[in-house]
């Protein structure tokens, strides 16, 4: 029970750690949400600052899922499925919902790759080149991600059943935390990636 704690510990803090904020603020003094989507993430890091930028805050949110599914893998040895679950679920809470940030994060799609890389390397590798085709045709981040979720869901379903809740909550998480997007892609005015905005 106190492994299942600090799984859950380790991970939303790490979550709560959120590099565009951090990069946003020290390169260019600014509040990534108040600019493009608003969202403190890759995307809208790329919108505003660039693809250097963007790249790191990639990494950084990859590897704190990563870094909270291999903590528990080590915390929790007879239990790593639902060592890895708790810490899934606990770093993407992390960073949707920062400590450090007045609880205004992101929308999970880097963090929960990183979980995913650990908890189901294989099928995970195999699903972001598929999702990357949504982004090639369409041009839409914000799909991408949501049909990425939804493909690694069923693959999940069938591959690596033991992984059914991790990857139903990754799932669930990332479409409700895109419903703006999604209102946005209905209504047609979804930006493309591409389209720069200006800080400041
Ligand atoms: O994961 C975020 C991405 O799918 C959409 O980002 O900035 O367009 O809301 P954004």
């Amino acid at each position: 029970a106190l492994q299942i704690l600090i799984v859950l510990a380790v991970g939303y803090l790490l979550g709560s750690v959120l590099p565009a904020l951090i990069i946003g603020k020290m390169l260019n003094g600014v509040d990534i949400r108040k600019y493009g989507s608003g969202n403190p993430g890759t995307t809208n890091v790329l919108r505003t600052m660039g693809i250097g930028p963007a790249i790191l805050v990639f990494a950084i949110d990859v590897l704190k899922g990563v870094v909270a599914a291999l903590f528990a893998k080590i915390v929790m040895p007879d239990d790593v499925v639902l060592g890895v679950t708790l810490a899934g679920f606990a770093v993407i809470c992390g960073h949707n919902w920062p400590l450090y940030f007045g609880f205004r994060g992101g929308k999970a799609v880097a963090t929960s790759i990183g979980v995913a890389l650990v908890a189901t390397p294989v099928i995970t590798l195999v699903v972001i080149p598929l999702a990357l085709v949504v982004l090639v045709l369409t041009r839409y981040m914000s799909l991408t991600g949501i049909t990425g979720s939804i493909l690694y869901f069923f693959a999940v379903l069938i591959f690596a059943r033991e992984y059914w809740f991790l990857a139903l909550v990754i799932m669930i998480v990332v479409i409700f935390r895109h419903r703006e997007n999604i209102k946005r892609l209905l209504n047609g005015t979804e930006r493309r990636v591409g389209e720069r905005v200006k800080l400041r």
